[in-house]
C-alpha cells in the first residue's frame, strides 16, 4: 500500500498537538511536529541573541538540519544534532516563535525538511502551514478551531502543570496576538485548506474530538485501501 499523509492545522491551543499524537499512536504512523521545529530556530535566535535581526536569523538557519525524534509522547528536538527540546516550549519562545515563523527563509528551509521527513512513511503532521504548503496534496486534511477563551484556558492549564508561573490575562493576549500574526502573515498565513475536515472543539472533550475525527479518518484509509486494491 502506498504511504499515507494525514495533515492537521489549526490556531493555537486548539488541542493540535494532543489529536495528532493520539492519531499518529492509533495508526502507528509517524508523527511529525513542525512547530517544534520553528521554536528550536526561535529558542536558538533567542540564545544568540539575534531574534530581531532577520538577516543574522536567516545565516543561523542556512546549513542548520533540524531533526524530530517522536517517542513515548514526547518530540525530542535536533538542531544539528544538539537536543533543544527542554528549551522550546518556555514563554520567551512562546512570545517569539510566531515572529520567527513570519520569516521567509527560515519557512522556506524548514518546509524542506518536513517533506523530506513526509517521504519517508505514514505520518501525522501538524502545524500552520501542513494542509496548505507543506503537504498540499495530503491523504487527508483537518482543520481543528476552538473560541480564544478555549484557547487560553487550555494554554493555562499546560503551564500550570508545568509549574510555569504566568498571568492567566497574558496568556489570552499572547493567543490573540500569535493570531494576528499567524493569520496576516504574508508567507502562508494560517488557513483552513478547501477540502479539509473542520471540527471546533470548543465544547468537546479531548476523547470526544478524537472520536468524531478518528471515524473520518478510517472511512478515508479504508477507501484509499479499496481503490489500491481496484
Ligand atoms: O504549534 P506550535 O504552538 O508549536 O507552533 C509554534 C509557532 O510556529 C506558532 O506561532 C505557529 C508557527 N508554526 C508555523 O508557522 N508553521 C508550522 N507549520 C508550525 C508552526
Amino acid at each position: 500500500m502506498s504511504k499515507i499523509t494525514i495533515a492537521i492545522d489549526g490556531p493555537a491551543g486548539s488541542g493540535k498537538s494532543t489529536i495528532a499524537k493520539m492519531v499518529a499512536e492509533r495508526l502507528d504512523f509517524t508523527y511529525l511536529d513542525t512547530g517544534a521545529m520553528y521554536r528550536a530556530i526561535t529558542f536558538l535566535a533567542l540564545e544568540k541573541g539575534i531574534v530581531d535581526d532577520e538577516d543574522a536569523v536567516n545565516k543561523l538557519v542556512d546549513g542548520l538540519e533540524v531533526t524530530l525524534k517522536y517517542s513515548n509522547g514526547f518530540t525530542s528536538v535536533f538542531a544539528n544534532e544538539r537536543d533543544v527540546s527542554e528549551y522550546i516550549r518556555s514563554p520567551k519562545v512562546n512570545s517569539k516563535v510566531s515572529e520567527i515563523a513570519a520569516m521567509s527563509f527560515v519557512r522556506k528551509e524548514l518546509v524542506r525538511m518536513q517533506q523530506n521527513m513526509g517521504k519517508v512513511g505514514d505520518i501525522v503532521a501538524e502545524g500552520r502551514d501542513t494542509t496548505t504548503v507543506v503537504f498540499p496534496d495530503a491523504d487527508l486534511k483537518v482543520f481543528l478551531d476552538a473560541s480564544v477563551d478555549v484557547r487560553a484556558d487550555r494554554r493555562y492549564k499546560e503551564y500550570k502543570e508545568k509549574k510555569i508561573i504566568i498571568d492567566y490575562n497574558d496568556v489570552k493576549e499572547n493567543i490573540k496576538k500569535r493570531d494576528k500574526i499567524d493569520s496576516s502573515r504574508k508567507t502562508s498565513p494560517l488557513i483552513k485548506a478547501e477540502n479539509a475536515i473542520y471540527v471546533d472543539s470548543s465544547e468537546l472533550s479531548v476523547e470526544e474530538e478524537f472520536e468524531i475525527l478518528f471515524e473520518n479518518i478510517k472511512k478515508k484509509i479504508n477507501f484509499i485501501k479499496s481503490q489500491n486494491n481496484q
